[in-house]
């Protein structure tokens, strides 16, 4: 009975199933757009608050052996970010209890400047690990006043900062060249970097903000009969925008679909690790694209 009134109602008003599919579609539609609308927000939370630790073992036969298993984190793009963030990033740092801080540049914001929050971290972070330091273009384009009261607050907590120059990193008696230039090899005080530079050291760290200045930096050392080992950089911001199976979207100084983003490029000998950054410039905000720590160990190859 059931079946024959349920047949004659179809007959009779053939449009009232058409009616409830196109009902069942608007639903399904409006259930992909919500949980398509709950992917790209939570995501979006994600990338502007979590920060993703990589931990990157890098194994070269030039690495004295008193630095074996030294290990060394990378902070890039801070940004003056500030407020309870800072707790959070600094518990992650001492987690990996660092033997070394590299910090590559824009620690303050040159558009929503705040130095207080800039020296805050620089003072917290000295107290981790030995630091070392080269500016971005952000903290370049500070009033001079602001860049120098960073300054004074490196000098004050023993933060060498490295402006186209070079020091030593001495463990047991063996040491390591480290670099830090806020120029390109060939322009400003970068090609002066370039002629003093010493040849025929063993084993080369170098600290750099500018990804995109990877080849060059490669091929000047050599002409100066010196070498990069081991470069690292930030300024990408990880390329703002993840793209799913391309990478970032956009990046200062490389366009669209920047080559250097994120982790680890090599050029013959030489490699580059690259941070995605710990903070945002301005009023820009990433997807896709979570705050990096880049942690990396040094593995001599000797035993
Ligand atoms: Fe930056």
């Amino acid at each position: 009975m059931n079946t024959e009134e349920k047949t004659w109602g179809t007959e009779l008003n053939p449009g009232g199933l058409s009616h409830d599919k196109k009902h069942n579609r608007r639903r399904r539609i409006l259930i992909i757009i919500g949980v398509l609308l709950i992917v790209i927000i939570s995501e979006f939370f994600r990338s502007n608050l979590y920060i993703s630790v990589e931990e990157i073992d890098y194994l070269n036969k030039d690495i004295p052996k008193a630095f074996n298993n030294v290990k060394i984190v990378q902070i890039s793009d801070y940004h003056n970010h500030g407020g309870s963030y800072d707790d959070r990033l600094i518990d992650k740092i001492k987690q990996e209890s660092p033997d070394y801080i590299f910090i590559t540049g824009d620690i303050a914001d040159s558009i929503k400047t705040d130095i207080d929050k800039a020296n805050s971290f620089l003072q917290r972070i000295s107290a981790v690990a030995e630091c070392y330091l080269v500016w971005g273009n952000h903290d370049h384009r500070l009033a001079a006043e602001d860049l120098n009261k960073m300054r004074s607050c490196c000098k004050k907590y023993g933060i060498t900062v490295l402006e186209n120059e070079f020091t030593t990193l001495t463990r047991e008696g063996q040491s390591i060249l480290l670099v830090g230039s806020d120029a390109a090899p060939d322009t400003g005080k970068g090609p002066e970097l370039m002629r003093t530079l010493p040849s025929g050291e063993k084993f080369v760290m170098w600290l750099h903000h500018f990804p995109e200045d990877f080849e060059k930096i490669v091929t000047e050392s050599e002409k100066r009969g010196s070498k990069v080992d081991l470069l690292f950089c930030g300024h990408a911001h990880g390329g703002l925008i993840g793209v799913p199976f391309v990478g970032g979207l956009y990046a200062p100084g490389q366009g669209m679909f920047p080559k250097y983003t994120s982790g680890r490029y090599n050029i013959d000998d030489s490699t580059m690790l690259v941070s995605r950054g710990v903070g945002n410039s301005g009023w820009s905000l990433r997807w896709a694209n979570s705050f990096h720590l880049v942690v990396c160990t040094l593995k001599s190859g000797q035993t």
